[in-house]
C-alpha cells in the first residue's frame, strides 16, 4: 500500500518523481483562476478524507483545494467530532474509513497513531503532521528551494531553534535528497540524535553548532519554526522562550550568512519571536512560496498514493 508516512519510508526515486509531477502540475495551471479544476482530473470520482486532531490552516486548505482541483470530493473531519475522539480505536476507524473513501490524510499526535491507521487501512494514508515529523511540508520546502536555487543536492541547510517535527523531517529530507544540515539550538531541544546519525551514515554532514552566527556562515538556506509547537506543554512556554531567544532569525543573523542564503519558515510564524518582521517580509524570505507549494506538492503526493 503506497502510504506517504515519512520521507525515510518512501523510495528516493519516488520522492523525486513526486516533485517532478508537482512542478509539472504547477506549470500546467499557469494563470488559471484558483477555483477552477485542472485540465486533467486524475482523482475524478474519488473521495478524500482529511482528519485533523490538531489545528491547521495550510494543510487543511491546501489538501482540500488540491484534491478538488484534481476532481475529487473531500471531507474535512475533526478528530474530536468523530468517534475516534471518544474511545473508538484507530484500527477500527481505519477499517471503517477504508470501506467509504479512497484516501485518508491525518494530522495527529504521536507517530504510533499514524502507523496504526496505516496498518489497518486498506486505502493509502498520508501523514499531515505528527509530533515527530511533517513530510508534506518538506516536499514543499525542497520544491521551493529548487525553484529558487536549482538542485538542493550538496546544499547546506541551517536549522535555527527547536529540534521539532519539521526539523526532524529536514534531517530525513537531507538523507533522501543529499544535502547537509547544521542544527543550531539549545542542547535541551536537539532533534532525535538517531536522525543525525542516519544522515552522517548516508555520507552527508550533520553538524551541531551552538553559536548561531557560525551556524549560518556557510548556509544556502536558513530555516526556523515556532518556539512552542502544537503538543508542547503551555507551562513550558517561558522556559522555551528563554532557551531559544539567542536563535532568533533576525537581520543581524542574516548579516553573518552568505548574501545568497534563502530563509524559510513553514508558518504559522510568531513574528518578533523566532523570526522578525524584517526577515519574514524581506527579500531573502520565500515563506509564501513555501506555503503555495504545499498545494502543488500534496497534489502530487495524492496522485502517487492512488497511482493516478
Ligand atoms: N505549516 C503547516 O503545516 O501549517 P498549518 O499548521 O496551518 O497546517
Amino acid at each position: 500500500m503506497p502510504h506517504f508516512l515519512d520521507l525515510d519510508r518512501t523510495p528516493r526515486e519516488d520522492l523525486r518523481a513526486i516533485l517532478d509531477t508537482a512542478r509539472a502540475m504547477k506549470a500546467a495551471r499557469g494563470d488559471r483562476p484558483r477555483g477552477t479544476p485542472d485540465d486533467a482530473l486524475p482523482l475524478e470520482g474519488r473521495v478524500v478524507a482529511l482528519i485533523f486532531e490538531k489545528p491547521s490552516t495550510r494543510t487543511r486548505i491546501s489538501f482540500d483545494v488540491g484534491a478538488r482541483q484534481m476532481g475529487a470530493t473531500t471531507m474535512v473531519l475533526s478528530g474530536a467530532d468523530m468517534q475516534l475522539g471518544h474511545g473508538e480505536t484507530v484500527g477500527d476507524t481505519a477499517r471503517v474509513l477504508s470501506r467509504y473513501v479512497d484516501l485518508v490524510m491525518i494530522r495527529t499526535f504521536g507517530a504510533e497513531i499514524l502507523h496504526e491507521m496505516a496498518e489497518h487501512a486498506t486505502v493509502p494514508v498520508i501523514n499531515g503532521l505528527t509530533d515527530s515529523s511533517h513530510p508534506c511540508q518538506l516536499m514543499a520546502d525542497v520544491m521551493t528551494y529548487e525553484e529558487h536555487r536549482g538542485p538542493i543536492e550538496g546544499a547546506r541547510v541551517a536549522w535555527m531553534g527547536d529540534g521539532n517535527n519539521v526539523a526532524q523531517s529536514f534531517l530525513q529530507a537531507a538523507e533522501r535528497f543529499g544535502f547537509d544540515m547544521t542544527f543550531s539550538g539549545p542542547e535541551q531541544l536537539d532533534p532525535d540524535p538517531r536522525l543525525m546519525e542516519r544522515l552522517r551514515a548516508s555520507g552527508r554532514d550533520a553538524r551541531i553548532e551552538r553559536d548561531p552566527a557560525r551556524a549560518v556562515a556557510d548556509a544556502d538556506l536558513i530555516v526556523t519554526d515556532t518556539w512552542v509547537s502544537m503538543g508542547d506543554a503551555e507551562s513550558s512556554r517561558q522556559r522555551r522562550h528563554n532557551l531559544l531567544r539567542p536563535y532568533q532569525v533576525n537581520e543581524a543573523l542574516l548579516g553573518a550568512a552568505p548574501e545568497s542564503a534563502l530563509v524559510m519558515h513553514c508558518l504559522p510564524a510568531h513574528r518578533g519571536e523566532e523570526i522578525t518582521d524584517a526577515v519574514l517580509d524581506g527579500p531573502r524570505s520565500v515563506v509564501f512560496d513555501e506555503a503555495e507549494n504545499r498545494l502543488h506538492a500534496q497534489k502530487a503526493i495524492m496522485r502517487w498514493c492512488v497511482g493516478a
